[in-house]
């Protein structure tokens, strides 16, 4: 199971504070020591977090494949397509939310544009979907290379069962539900993604997961025999605060085996 680290986050706490520290390049040594797989990282319309320097830097940097995550938004695919990641993953983006809440619309206009500018710059293309049989179909007709399942239902109910986010000014209202319901749906959401990824693998999608994935919840998704990849950000630069970067990155290695 490959492992793509999210290091825009660490970007968050330097925005917060609007200076120039911590600088998110300098994750990337700690990345390649530690034996990661690919950097992803998250160019939103609205800059709050990395910024074009942050990702024109990274991507010239860095030895590891960079995964760019952005809109489809005309603009952004310009963008992207002159900073030449590896791979660009096209997520929804919405300004008001704290982060990106569920998958792509697979039926907009502005999709198979931004799929044929990227292919004609030679950056393959994600499409984070929710976990869904139309969705993977529907990514299969649109000639992308790779999807994402987005595991935020996954996370959150995972969350919800064994977390006190519950009792916390957090807690999610559509899963204010019996513990044995929970663990139905939670249940469901596996097998899902079990039979989606083992459905997209065999029509010739590769098949990527995130959001939400931590050092709890993570070995159940990466034991998923389809998922190649796991993109994950918030949980590993959380932990890093504690114990460090690296230890962060090889504990979730470990978590995921
Ligand atoms: N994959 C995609 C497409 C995302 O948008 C995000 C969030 O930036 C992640 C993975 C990582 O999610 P998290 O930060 O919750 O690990």
């Amino acid at each position: 199971m490959k492992l793509g680290v999210n290091i825009d986050h660490i970007a968050v706490l330097r925005e917060a504070r609007r200076i120039y520290d911590p600088n998110p390049l300098d994750a990337l040594n700690i990345c390649e020591k530690c034996g990661v797989d690919q950097i992803t990282i998250h160019l939103r319309e609205d800059r709050r977090h990395i910024q074009d320097s942050d990702a024109l830097a990274i991507i010239k940097q860095s030895k590891l494949p960079v995964n760019l995550e952005c809109a489809i938004e005309s603009s952004m695919i310009d963008i992207a397509c002159n900073l030449k990641p590896t791979r660009v993953t096209l997520v929804p983006e919405k300004r008001a939310e704290v982060t990106t809440e569920g998958g792509l619309s697979l039926y907009d206009n502005r999709l198979e544009l931004a799929i044929d500018k990227l292919h004609e710059n030679n950056i393959e293309v994600s499409l984070f979907i929710d976990p869904t049989n139309e969705a993977v179909e529907r990514s299969k007709e649109l000639g992308v290379e790779w999807i994402e399942f987005h595991t935020g239902l996954y996370a959150n109910i995972y969350a919800t069962l064994h977390t006190n986010i519950r009792n916390s000014h957090h807690a999610i209202k559509e899963l204010d539900l019996s513990n044995q319901i929970l663990e139905q749906k939670l249940q469901v959401e596996l097998e899902k993604l079990d039979t989606l990824s083992k459905k997209a693998n065999s029509i010739g999608l590769k098949v990527a997961a995130g959001h939400g994935l931590n050092y709890d919840n993570v070995n159940a998704i990466a034991s998923l025999q389809y998922i190649e990849e796991l993109n994950i950000g918030q949980s590993i630069i959380a932990r890093s605060i504690w114990i460090g970067l690296e230890n962060a990155i090889n504990e979730m290695m470990a978590a995921m085996k």
